[in-house]
């Protein structure tokens, strides 16, 4: 992937993290996942006030990749970013949503710039479709 492309992917996460819905945390995220297929699906954190209901911004970006992309469902990347954190890496249910869709490689933004996981380092050992 070039870094074009990164730089797009993680603009969108950006973007999504500003429309977070966080009023009760005050922690914004935005999440934004690279199919195989190069399109790019954004999504933020939605909590409730049954604080349980919270969906964190992975689980929403890879939602609106299963509604937008029905032949490609194959995560490249997903980049993560909140204006609250640096970094922020996906919560544990985030992280085996993900694996679902094989997903490939995690970047998330520390201060001194981006930085990239294969997906193994993230998950390892993992439970996934083809256990079944
Ligand atoms: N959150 C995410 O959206 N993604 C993560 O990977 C970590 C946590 C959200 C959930 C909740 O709205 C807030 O951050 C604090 O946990």
């Amino acid at each position: 992937m070039s870094e074009a492309t990164l730089k797009k992917v993680v603009e969108a996460a950006r973007a999504a993290a500003l429309n977070a819905y966080a009023p009760y945390s005050g922690f914004r995220v935005g999440a934004a996942i690279l199919t195989g297929g190069g399109k790019i699906y954004a999504g933020c954190n939605v909590e409730n006030a049954s604080y349980g209901l919270t969906i964190c911004a992975e689980r929403n970006a890879a939602a609106a990749m299963v509604l937008g992309s029905s032949e490609n469902r194959k995560i490249r990347l997903v980049a993560i970013v909140s204006p609250d954190a640096s970094p922020c890496f996906p919560c544990g249910a985030c992280r085996q949503v993900l694996r679902e869709f094989e997903c490939e490689e995690v970047v998330v933004e520390e201060a001194a710039g981006l930085r990239r996981y294969a997906f193994e380092e993230i998950l390892p050992h993992s439970f996934g479709p083809e256990d079944l």
